[in-house]
């Protein structure tokens, strides 16, 4: 029996929905009032069990790096100020029985090239996947509700959620037989298929579990369209090996991807922020429209 200890987040992406924020730091150092997307990713995956974290990153990768590392100069300031509270915050960004690795994607060549570029650091165990950009609300987290499936299946398990018809064409869509409550058998996976052909309304969101079989099929996957490697069509392969599961996810999750998501999100974190949701609740109760 092999445990997922080990996940990927693929950080390098252009964000170009994001222009100009993205234009010299990752997307996915967004603030959600006042944690980036990447530690609420991070503190998900230490939630489920994780204790390697490895960040595939772009061009503009230094602030996610600094923000994992200790940052000595800020730590004594706070000290010699007795910011206690403060420097807790910041010297717990993630416990110590967590380790980081950086690898580089030099092209973002798309999501598939990009878990591939994780290959020799993982080796051969199964791994989580998480896209920042989704956050997910939940209790337990949704990765931990992931890595307990696969605690019992011992196959790949991918985090989907129902959409409306009319949103297919944003995201790839399972052909799934239902296998008990929430769980499904993947028989097909189809990368953004219109309304009409597509094959159900379950929609793949940023949470993997993968065996490492991905990596050699990610390696025989051609580039589609903008020469991009699709993460989509190394599982479409793997079906044709190993059994794979989609596994409908208990949380709300927001799409941090997109502006919308992005501000649905800071406005519902910020209501049950502890410090503002008081003081914001009233705000937005005599914003006048
Ligand atoms: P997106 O499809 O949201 O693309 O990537 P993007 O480039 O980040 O953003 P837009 O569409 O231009 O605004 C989904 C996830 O995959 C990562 C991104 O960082 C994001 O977490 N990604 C994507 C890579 O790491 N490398 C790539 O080549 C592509």
């Amino acid at each position: 029996m092999k445990k997922v200890t080990k996940a990927v987040f693929p950080v390098a992406g252009l964000g170009t929905r994001f222009l100009p924020v993205t234009k010299a730091s990752p997307k996915e150092m967004l603030p959600i009032v006042d944690k980036p997307l990447i530690q609420y990713a991070a503190e998900e995956a230490i939630a489920a069990g994780i204790d390697e974290l490895i960040f595939v990153t772009g061009r503009n990768k230094r602030s996610i790096e600094d923000h994992f590392d200790k940052a000595y100069e800020l730590e004594a300031e706070l000290q010699a100020d007795g910011k206690h509270d403060l420097l807790s915050v910041v010297q717990n960004v993630l416990p110590n029985r967590a380790s980081c690795v950086y690898i580089r994607q030099t092209e973002a060549l798309g999501l598939g090239h990009a878990v591939l570029r994780a290959k020799q650091v993982v080796g051969d165990d199964p791994f989580a996947v998480i896209l920042a950009d989704d956050l997910i609300r939940s209790e337990p987290g949704t990765l931990k509700q992931m890595v307990d499936l696969y605690q019992s299946c011992q196959c790949s398990v991918i985090g989907v959620q129902n959409v409306s018809r009319d949103e297919t064409q944003s995201y790839g869509i399972v052909k799934a037989k239902a296998q008990g409550p929430r769980i499904h058998i993947v028989e097909g996976i189809v990368e953004k298929p219109s309304p009409e052909n597509a094959p159900s309304t379950l929609a793949v969101v940023g949470r993997y579990i993968l065996t490492p079989r991905i990596f050699s099929l990610l390696e025989g996957v051609t580039p589609g369209t903008g020469g991009e490697i699709q993460l989509t069509d190394g599982i479409a392969a793997l079906l044709s090996h190993e059994k794979v599961l989609a596994y409908e996810f208990i949380g709300k999750r927001y799409d941090c991807g997109s502006k919308f998501g992005y501000l649905q999100a800071t406005v519902e974190y910020a209501l049950e922020h502890p410090e503002l949701k008081d003081k914001f609740h009233a705000y937005l109760k005599n914003l006048k429209f």
